[in-house]
């Protein structure tokens, strides 16, 4: 049975959920899963936006079948290649044989690498800024590269000015009936998530997204139909403002994030006396995170919300635990700058951590460190506590 959704008078959502996977990429948690949008417009033309990821295919198949109701697909529209959204272009190239296949140079290159079937008869190959007419709806592509892979564009139906933004402005997150986010509770339930998509998997190219704001200000858009998570249709200012901070890398609250590496306890007991203390004198909705524990994602993606983080870290081999060494590296590969950063570190009988996360994190741009990094022998004892306070004070003085 189909499963699709009115969006507009001639368009239609024709995605679907995938609530059983583990970890997206095969790397990030999806507790709440994940959906695969695409969108069928219905003209003198029917254009396809993206098709689906192959967990459901079936169900996606269906979706088209029952809106198409035996028209011929014209269009298939691909605004980003990865294979989470296209899985079915073979299927449908058999099913629709006339069918014309719309993307860039990259694009096509990047057919041609994943898959192994004939398309050479259903190229249409577009480039920035042309456009595509079906009837009422005219079709305008915006290449925006890096907003995730080099081949990804916007288009933007003119008429009902309808912006299709590929992975930009999605989330984690099935849909669970409301594909719309005014229909959510967006704050609460697809908010963090939208963060952690963003920070993990588009977080590095900030630049690339801050060119496509920009090209996207010469445009009026009323609804933003992203590749994952909810629909944009009211208050769009919102979710535009959020990925204009998320790739400034400015923080979009005064915060502290504290994350440890501890094998048997002490340095974690260090960061819960440093978050005690700074509670103490006033600082609110701190987080503390075990990074033997939590998956990085969400660890990252908190790093992005606050203004505020400390690593403490145990020397592990002459070097660093490997989950905090590895978390500091992907925070530095996602180009992560414009945080203050506070380093406590031990060891028991040639401490090396603080020395490699001042390395890290000096390397990186514009991180400041604040407060003296301190070093703890195996346990931090009452004789510390003098270091502690004035490490705190310092950390403390650069929040306010
Ligand atoms: C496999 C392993 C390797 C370690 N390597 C070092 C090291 O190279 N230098 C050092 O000073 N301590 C080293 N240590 C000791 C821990 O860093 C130290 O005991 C630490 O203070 C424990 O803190 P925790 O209670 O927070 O885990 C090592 C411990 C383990 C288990
Ligand atoms: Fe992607
Ligand atoms: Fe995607």
């Amino acid at each position: 049975m189909h499963s699709v959704q009115k969006i507009s008078e001639n368009i239609y959502w024709v995605g679907g959920n995938d609530r059983r996977l583990e970890r997206f990429e095969n790397m990030f948690p999806i507790p709440n899963g994940v959906c695969y949008n695409s969108f069928l417009i219905l003209d003198e033309k029917t254009a396809l936006m993206d098709t689906v990821d192959t967990a459901i295919s079936r169900l996606f198949i269906e979706n088209i079948t029952h809106v198409l109701n035996g028209r011929d697909l014209d269009y298939l529209v691909i605004n980003h290649m990865e294979p989470d959204h296209c899985a079915n272009i073979e299927e449908l190239v058999k099913r629709y044989p006339n069918i014309k296949i719309v993307g860039n140079k990259k694009t096509f290159q990047f057919i041609g690498q994943f898959y192994d079937f004939d398309y050479s008869m259903n190229m249409l190959e577009v480039k920035d800024g042309e456009t595509l007419c079906l009837g009422r709806h005219n079709l305008k592509f915006m290449t925006v590269p890096m907003v995730h892979w080099p081949e990804v564009m916007f288009t933007y139906e003119e008429t009902e000015k309808i912006l299709f933004s590929a992975d930009a402005f999605g989330t984690f997150g099935a849909l669970a009936g409301n594909i719309f986010c005014d229909e959510t509770d967006y704050d609460h339930y697809y908010l963090e998530e939208a963060r952690r998509y963003y920070s993990n998997i588009v977080g590095k190219y900030g630049q690339q997204v801050q060119s496509a704001l920009k090209k996207l200000k010469d445009y009026e858009v009323n609804m933003i139909c992203s590749l994952h998570g909810p629909i944009w249709r009211e208050n769009l200012p919102y979710i535009l403002n959020k990925y204009d901070k998320w790739s400034k890398y400015e923080p979009e609250k005064n915060g502290v994030v504290l994350v440890y590496a501890s094998m048997y306890g002490n340095i974690e007991n260090t960061i819960n006396v440093i978050a005690n203390k700074l509670a103490q004198k006033g600082v609110k909705d701190m987080r503390v995170y075990d990074i033997s524990k939590t998956h990085p994602s969400y660890i990252i993606s908190d790093i992005w919300k606050y203004s505020h983080v400390i690593f403490g870290s145990v020397t592990y081999n002459m070097g660093l635990y490997y989950g905090m060494e590895s978390l500091l590296n992907e925070i530095k590969a996602l180009n992560m700058q414009n945080r203050k950063v506070g380093l406590v570190g031990s060891g028991t009988w040639s401490p090396q951590s603080v020395k490699i996360m001042q390395e890290i994190i000096g390397s990186m741009k514009n991180m400041d460190i604040v407060g003296e990094p301190f070093e703890v022998t195996s346990s931090m004892k009452q004789e510390q506590e003098e270091v502690v306070d004035k490490f705190v004070e310092d950390f403390f003085k650069s929040i306010n």
